[in-house]
């Protein structure tokens, strides 16, 4: 009997004890800690049950029922002190985290396209926009590509046009995009329409308005029945598309890979300024793709990209774009 009661006490003892150190934790840690020290395998609750061993059989029940009342208890405490903990804590972390509208701000200085790769963007979209297909080639190139495949005679006094730099191997830096028009032709079967940004070289020497390295796209369309006037209409149209309605100008003029050429101007501010040459292709240019020139006629056209972006920004000097000088760059 007195080990009946004092089984039962030990457990009332227990529920109280654990009731009060529940309520009073205020960390998850502490929590768990109190649910292995009460109710694990080897807490407290455990312990007490231990001694229901030496009760008579017909009393353990009794104690059976009292421990699993202590138990739920218990458990109930506990997750009852848990949710109360991890809703305090959240309350905690919202109020730390609580926005103050009216701190300064940081400020923060998101990247720009450089002027050159702008103005390369503004022309490729205006091509894209009449159906043109983006496409590059490769900067190192041979003979062939740069000038014997457009129409340079060996000896022909336009190489010197543009001084070339030249690799040890006998490959050389392209001096213009006109390359890809021979890459791509001899690739593909017309109807070809195609727009070409890239990086051109030439032994100039570096002033104002010249640079060793400098941006050129070209374009080029081939197909059945392409005449002049579709040449410059579009070149028309492009230029209208960039600078709005101003004066354009076609002037006669000569490259090996066109016939007849041309140059084309714009009046800027009272002046003409040469922006680009263009010209309906050559057909020994045509005939060297494997192109019938009696079949297919073709146009066209290489701009500079630093001469339009000189006189789109008004830039006075060429090595404007080359040094990196933030004070110029984020002008624009
Ligand atoms: N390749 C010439 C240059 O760099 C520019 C040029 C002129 C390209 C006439 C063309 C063209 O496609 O038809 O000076």
């Amino acid at each position: 009997m007195a080990a009946l009661a004092d089984l039962a006490q030990a457990l009332q003892r227990l529920e109280a004890q654990g009731l009060a150190a529940i309520g009073a934790a205020t960390s998850l840690a502490a929590l768990e800690q109190l649910r292995v020290n009460y109710l694990g395998k080897k807490g407290e609750l455990s312990q007490i049950l231990r001694g229901m061993g030496q009760l008579p059989p017909a009393e353990r029940p009794q104690i059976g029922a009292l421990a699993n009342q202590v138990k739920d208890r218990l458990q109930e405490a506990l997750t009852q002190r848990v949710t109360a903990v991890q809703a305090a804590q959240l309350q905690a972390r919202l109020q730390a985290e609580t926005l103050d509208v009216t701190m300064p701000g940081w400020g923060y200085a998101p990247g720009r396209a450089h002027p050159l790769q702008a103005m390369i963007q503004r022309v490729l979209a205006v091509f894209v926009g009449l159906g043109y297909q983006v496409v590059q080639g490769p900067e190192v190139e041979t003979d062939y590509y740069n000038f014997a495949a457009l129409n340079f005679l060996p000896d022909h006094p336009a190489r010197d046009m543009q001084d070339t730099y030249y690799l040890p191997d006998g490959r050389l830096l392209r001096t213009h995009t006109s390359t890809v028009q021979i890459r791509y032709m001899e690739a593909h079967q017309p109807p070809v329409r195609i727009v070409v940004p890239g990086r051109v070289y030439r032994r100039d020497a570096v002033d104002a308005t010249h640079s060793a390295m400098f941006h050129q796209v070209e374009i080029l369309a081939v197909e059945r029945g392409l005449r002049f006037t579709d040449l410059k209409g579009t070149l028309i149209a492009f230029v209208r598309a960039l600078f709005g309605d101003i004066p354009v100008r076609f002037r006669a003029s000569y490259f090996p890979f066109t016939e007849p050429s041309a140059e084309v101007d714009l009046q800027w501010r009272g002046r003409w300024l040469e922006v680009l040459g263009c010209g309906m292709v050559h057909p020994n240019v045509l005939r060297t793709v494997g192109y019938d020139p009696e079949q297919y006629t073709g146009f066209a056209a290489g701009l500079g990209i630093e001469r339009l972006a000189m006189i789109f920004h008004e830039i006075d000097d060429i090595r404007r774009f080359y040094t990196s000088d933030l004070r110029f760059l984020t002008q624009f």
